[in-house]
Order: C-alpha cells, then sequence, then structure tokens
C-alpha cells in the first residue's frame, strides 16, 4: 500500500516522506523537479537509510499520472505540488492558475477513476486574508488577497463540493502558518529558488556575509515592537502534522480544514533576536518601507488539530532557528541556485 506524495522533493514534502518512512509507510514521490534537485532524494535517503521510489512528472501530463496510479497501489496521496510564490503569483497570475489548478484537477480526476479517495492537501493560512484578529479559527470567513491565496482558496472551495458531491472522499486541508527550520539532521531545509521571498532565507543571507543587510519590511505597525507578528512552525512539526492527517483520514469521511501553527506570535524582531542569541551571529539588518499585501499579525488557533489528530507543535523558536543555521551551513551555503 503506498502513499504518493506530489512534490515531495520539496521543503514541506521531503520532510513529511521522511516522517511518512520513519513511521513505517512506503512512499512514491512525484516531483517535476521545478522548484527542487534531485539530490534532495539522495539526502532523504541517507536520512532513511533506504531507496525511495521517485518519478520526475509533472501532474500537468496527465496520461503519464494516469500510468503512476495504473502501476503503483496507491492508497492515499499527500498533495504538495504547487506554485507558492507571492510575489510572482501577482506578477504572473496565469502561471499560477494553470498550474495550481490544472494539476490539482488532473491530479482529482485520476484519484476518482481508481477509486483513491484519501487526500491530504498543502493549503495555507493566507486563505484567511487580512480580514479577521488572531488567533484565527479554521471556521473564520475566508478571503485571498493575492492570485497564490486565491488558488488555495478556489482549491478548498473545490475540494468542498467533491465532498459534498460524491460519497467515500476523506479530505484534510493543512493551513500552514509560517514555516521554518529544518530537519535536524542538517540534511534537508527550505532551498529557494531565485530570489527568495519568504524572512527565514533572507535572514540566513545576511547571517552569512551573502547579503550586507537584511530588509525589514516597515518598523511603524501596530505591534510592540512595530514589526509584523507570525507564527512561525517548525518544518518539522508541519511534517508530522500531515502525517496525523492521513492517519485521521483512516477514521473520517468528508473534508476539514486544520490550522498548522504554534499558537504563539512572534515578531520580525523576535525572530532576528532569537536567531543571533541562538546561533550566536549577527544578523546586520535595517528598516525600510513596508511591503505591498503585508498583514499586521497571524496567529494560529491551533486548538482543532490538538483535539482531532492528536498533533501539536513540538519544537520551539530557538529549534527553528538553530536548525535553519545548521542547514545553512550544512547544505544551502554550498550551493549557488541559479536565479
Ligand atoms: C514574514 C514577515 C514580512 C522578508 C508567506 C505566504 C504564505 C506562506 C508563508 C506559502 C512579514 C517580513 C519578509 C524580508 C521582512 N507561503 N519580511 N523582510 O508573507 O507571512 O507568508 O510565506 O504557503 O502563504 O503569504 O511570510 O516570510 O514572506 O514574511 O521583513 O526580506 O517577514 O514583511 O512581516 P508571509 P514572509
Amino acid at each position: 500500500m503506498t502513499i504518493l506524495v506530489t512534490g515531495g522533493l520539496g521543503f514541506i514534502g521531503s520532510h513529511t516522506v521522511v516522517e511518512l518512512i520513519e513511521q513505517g509507510e512506503d512512499c512514491l514521490i512525484i516531483d517535476n523537479l521545478s522548484k527542487s534537485t534531485i539530490n534532495v532524494l539522495d539526502r532523504i535517503e541517507t536520512i532513511v537509510q533506504k531507496k525511495v521510489p521517485f518519478i520526475k512528472l509533472d501532474l500537468l501530463d496527465l496520461g503519464k499520472l494516469r500510468m503512476v496510479f495504473k502501476e503503483n497501489e496507491i492508497t492515499a496521496v499527500i498533495h504538495f505540488a504547487g506554485f507558492k510564490a507571492v510575489g510572482e503569483s501577482v506578477s504572473n497570475p496565469l502561471m499560477y492558475y494553470q498550474n495550481n489548478l490544472i494539476s490539482t484537477l488532473n491530479l482529482l480526476d485520476v484519484m476518482k477513476e481508481f477509486d483513491v479517495k484519501k487526500l491530504v492537501f498543502s493549503s495555507s493560512a493566507t486563505v484567511y486574508g487580512d480580514l479577521h484578529t488572531p488567533p484565527l479559527k479554521e471556521d473564520l470567513s475566508l478571503h485571498a488577497p493575492n492570485p497564490y491565496g486565491r488558488t488555495k482558496l478556489m482549491l478548498e472551495e473545490i475540494l468542498q463540493d467533491i465532498v459534498a458531491a460524491q460519497t467515500g472522499w476523506s479530505i484534510a486541508l493543512m493551513r500552514y502558518f509560517n514555516p521554518i527550520g529544518a530537519h535536524k539532521s542538517g540534511l534537508l531545509g527550505e532551498m529557494p529558488f531565485g530570489v527568495p521571498n519568504n524572512l527565514m532565507p533572507h535572514i540566513l543571507k545576511a547571517a552569512s556575509g551573502e547579503t550586507s543587510s537584511l530588509q525589514v519590511f516597515g518598523g511603524d505597525y501596530e505591534t510592540k515592537d512595530g514589526s509584523c507578528i507570525r507564527d512561525f512552525i517548525h518544518v518539522m512539526d508541519l511534517a508530522l502534522g500531515h502525517v496525523s492527517a492521513l492517519n485521521y483520514l483512516e477514521i473520517y469521511e468528508g473534508c476539514e480544514a486544520f490550522n498548522l501553527g504554534t499558537g504563539i506570535g512572534y515578531s520580525v524582531f523576535d525572530l532576528i533576536r532569537t536567531f543571533e542569541d541562538v546561533n550566536n551571529v549577527k544578523v546586520p539588518h535595517n528598516i525600510v518601507a513596508r511591503r505591498e499585501g503585508d498583514i499586521v499579525a497571524s496567529i494560529a488557533d491551533a486548538s482543532k488539530a490538538r483535539m482531532l489528530l492528536g498533533w501539536d507543535a513540538q519544537y520551539d523558536l530557538q529549534d527553528m532557528c538553530y536548525d535553519s543555521w545548521k542547514w545553512y551551513k550544512n547544505v544551502l551555503h554550498h550551493i549557488t541556485k541559479d536565479s
């Protein structure tokens, strides 16, 4: 019985594959390598000490995707594959709609054809938009402020519609807050392609001297120190959240959303200071203008995942900072990525 992991060589996908295998599951990774590299597979195999089946495949290739289901005993799918850069989605929305929507519709079509109806879907806290005061609960109204977020929101609604129309589907929508950190081994972590969007890759660049200074987007927000507040969560906690959701789908039928966050908000300056203290390095930084589209605070109410999945974040901000820096020194520093 095999768990198909789409985008399984990506940041969260690769960590989830490791946890699945370490919990005794058989995995098959498919990835088109547009946002990852094949040596992530080597590092996964080093950690789990076994070969892991991999097929280079784009979910837009419906024929090849059907063959995967035809030739493998797939029992469930964890679907990570998709583009996730907010800024890129604003400048190239059609690419995001085509890639994120059509690939998922192809996947659902083939899952239905082969009667595979357990799906853990990679969603995002972005679907909450900037309408609500934290902590954010799953039953709040949703609004996506950018094309990337809108692909996640549309896909959540498509999945809800499928479940309303057809029995037998078991679907978990995983809404990530701000994933940072890296695998404890230092062999897996976030590998941005081109200019990173997210905060931690820029902290790593400034701490290592790759860049002269981290730009803090806005220091005049209505928060304790003027910088934005986020619910940073360790990528290994996220991976465990997906494994818990998969187990939950064994006994659940329907479509359920889950926040994956710690429930604790830290500011941008908190993260910088913690990173400096834990790793005994300086992170040169300067305050610049606010970034278009940023919300002041995003913090999860993670009680539903705790109650229904038996999942709770285990790692703290210090772990996230220590593991990110270990990953950078161990691997990322030596990789020169094409922009
Ligand atoms: C966090 C804070 C920035 C970079 C996005 C997506 C979300 C998810 C996570 C995919 C903000 C500040 C950042 C920098 C900075 N992605 N910042 N200087 O915007 O909360 O969420 O990534 O699922 O869907 O929306 O994350 O890391 O970009 O920003 O000051 O160089 O760090 O202003 O306050 P964000 P982020």
